[in-house]
């Protein structure tokens, strides 16, 4: 699969420049800062649900999903824009969460790995992508499900080549892609009623 783009991905705006994560992925400075300390609170709705988030100006919106509103389903993969492991839906688009900052996801619907099931019921790609074996480790998954959310949401019947061009800026290391692509056209399938 060829590799680094996304089209619907928001280019690279802010980079951190907090303190260091540690080796789970967010600052750990992130909760104690949330804890208040006189620093703005942005208002976020995420996954139809408003929120609010204590966060510098500087603060990445993956950090703050990950950090204070403890969404972990969003993960950090590169961290510098190329390996969409970060990816979420904002106002529908699918958006590298390390790209953005959190102040400039407020008054926007954003949607998380979290937000994909409804009603208690997985979502057809997370339906699909079990059914297909379409993950090993798992880590890429979230931003594979959301960059494939966004695709059906635009592009309910995508050929191969369609589902390859989507997902071309999110990396896997373990499945070799042709598992990822059968599970988003089994899940294509699925919301057009072809398959249950
Ligand atoms: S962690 Fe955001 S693109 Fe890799
Ligand atoms: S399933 Fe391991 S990185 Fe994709």
């Amino acid at each position: 699969m060829r590799r680094i783009r996304n089209p619907t991905c928001t280019s690279g705006i802010g980079r951190r420049r907090g303190g260091a994560r540690n080796k789970s992925g967010y600052d750990p400075g992130s909760l104690a800062r949330a804890a208040g300390d006189g620093m703005p609170t942005l208002q976020l709705k995420i996954n139809g649900r408003a929120m609010q988030a204590q966060a510098e100006p500087h603060d990445l919106l993956v950090d703050v999903i990950r950090g204070p509103l403890a969404l972990t389903g969003t993960h950090i993969g590169c961290d510098t824009g190329q390996c969409g492991a970060c990816t979420v839906l904002v106002d529908g688009q699918a958006t590298r969460s390390c790209t953005l900052l959190a102040v400039q996801a407020e008054g926007r619907e954003i949607t998380t790995v979290e937000g994909l099931a409804h009603n208690g019921q997985p979502h057809a790609l997370q339906t699909a992508f079990q059914q297909c074996h379409g993950l090993q480790c798992g880590f890429c998954t979230p931003g594979m499900l959301m960059t494939a959310a966004c695709l059906l949401r635009e592009n309910p019947k995508p050929s191969e080549a369609d589902i390859v061009d989507a997902l071309e800026g999110n990396l896997c290391r373990c499945t070799g892609y042709v598992n990822i692509v059968k599970s988003v056209q089994q899940a294509a399938e699925m919301m057009r009623g072809e398959k249950a």
